[in-house]
């Protein structure tokens, strides 16, 4: 009999529903939401209620997409941390109350676990996943990790951001340039056009597999200060490609030096990268550039599984599912965790 599982995702501003047969992935919807943009940044309570909005659609658009009947389902499951409470509470009240009406267990997933878990999405039967053990790069608007995956249950954080996260740099840094938020995305665009090499900006010098970024915040906003002091009053406007690439290639090389401690370290020989910054162009790029001179196998996302989506879920479900990991009905969303 086959494995079929519902993945529900909702731990910020993206509702996701998908579908995964036996491993494979049938469908994965993902509904965001606009309604946040003109705040710069994504207000809680609006994004609960419009998760509210969007779970029956998308969830039904997931079943039909994949042609699956809901009472052919095995069990549901969904992201119930990190994340936003209240969007978590969404998600997870959901799972609960299909689970109930359809008697199928349901299944927790931690978000950054399927972040890891992603690689393992598959669309063919044949298409390839990471052999253990792999160092999965983690970086998001929430967290800088490097993880030793020894298997999908196996986890051990070798290192983490000790202030921002790698997204919380590109944000920051993008917002003082007046760029929309998520600034990530427009800088990478803008990096594109401009000379990584016009500005220096400040690289930590912390030991073993930590990061920290707040270091290169401080030195990106005090060269813009500087300039504009000077009397520079449109050096953000005249510069804005080269501030883009500089600033972009200088988190890369962060990134990439504590990546290439990780692998001497542990000597695995597959590296992946996941999280929403892992659709950086430069950092795509970088990474894949360093696996093939270290011969290392590199997995790089498919960029729809870099940012918040059930498929993702849906498959670090499938795994526990298989494990009978099941949880129960009186657990609650987490705001915070690490892997
Ligand atoms: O994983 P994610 O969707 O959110 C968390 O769960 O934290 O990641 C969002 C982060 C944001 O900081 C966003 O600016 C960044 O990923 N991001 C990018 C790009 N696309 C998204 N950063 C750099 N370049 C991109 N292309």
């Amino acid at each position: 009999m086959s494995t079929i599982i519902l993945g529900i995702e909702s731990s910020c501003d993206d509702t996701s529903a998908a579908v995964i047969k036996d491993g494979l992935l049938l469908s994965n919807v993902i509904a965001s939401q606009a309604v946040h943009a003109e705040y710069g940044g994504v207000v809680p309570e609006l994004a609960s209620r419009a998760h509210q909005q969007n779970i029956v659609p998308v969830v039904s658009a997931a079943l039909q997409r994949a042609g699956v009947d809901k009472r052919d389902l095995s069990a549901i499951a969904f992201t119930r941390g990190p994340g936003l409470l209240g969007s978590l509470l969404v998600g997870t009240s959901f799972a609960k109350g299909m689970s109930l009406g359809l008697r199928i267990p349901i299944v927790d997933v931690n978000h950054l676990h399927g972040h890891v878990l992603s690689h393992f999405i598959r669309k063919e039967e044949n298409d390839e996943v990471p052999e253990y053990p792999f160092i999965c790069l983690l970086v998001s608007g929430g967290n800088s990790q490097l993880i030793l995956v020894r298997n999908y249950n196996d986890m051990e954080i070798l290192g983490r951001t000790i202030d921002d996260a790698a997204g919380e740099a590109f944000d920051k840094c993008a917002k003082v340039m007046g760029l929309p938020y998520p600034g990530g995305p427009h800088i990478d665009r803008l990096a594109a056009e401009g000379d990584p090499k016009r500005f220096h900006f400040a690289k930590p010098h912390i030991p073993g597999l930590d990061y920290s970024f707040s270091g290169l915040k401080t030195s990106f906003l005090y060269t813009i200060r500087d300039a504009v002091k000077a009397g520079d009053p449109d050096f953000i406007k005249n510069n804005m490609a080269d501030l883009a690439a500089s600033l972009q290639v200088t988190i890369i090389d962060i990134l990439i030096d504590k990546l290439d401690k990780a692998v001497k370290q542990t000597g695995v020989k597959t590296v992946a990268i996941g999280g929403g910054v892992s659709a950086n162009s430069g950092f795509r790029e970088a990474v894949a550039r360093y696996c093939e001179r270290h011969h290392l196998k590199a997995f790089i996302p498919e960029r729809v599984f870099t940012t918040d989506n059930a498929a993702m879920v849906a498959i670090a479900g499938y795994y526990k599912y298989l494990d009978r990991q099941f949880c129960c009905y009186d657990s609650v969303p987490f705001a915070r965790v690490g892997v």
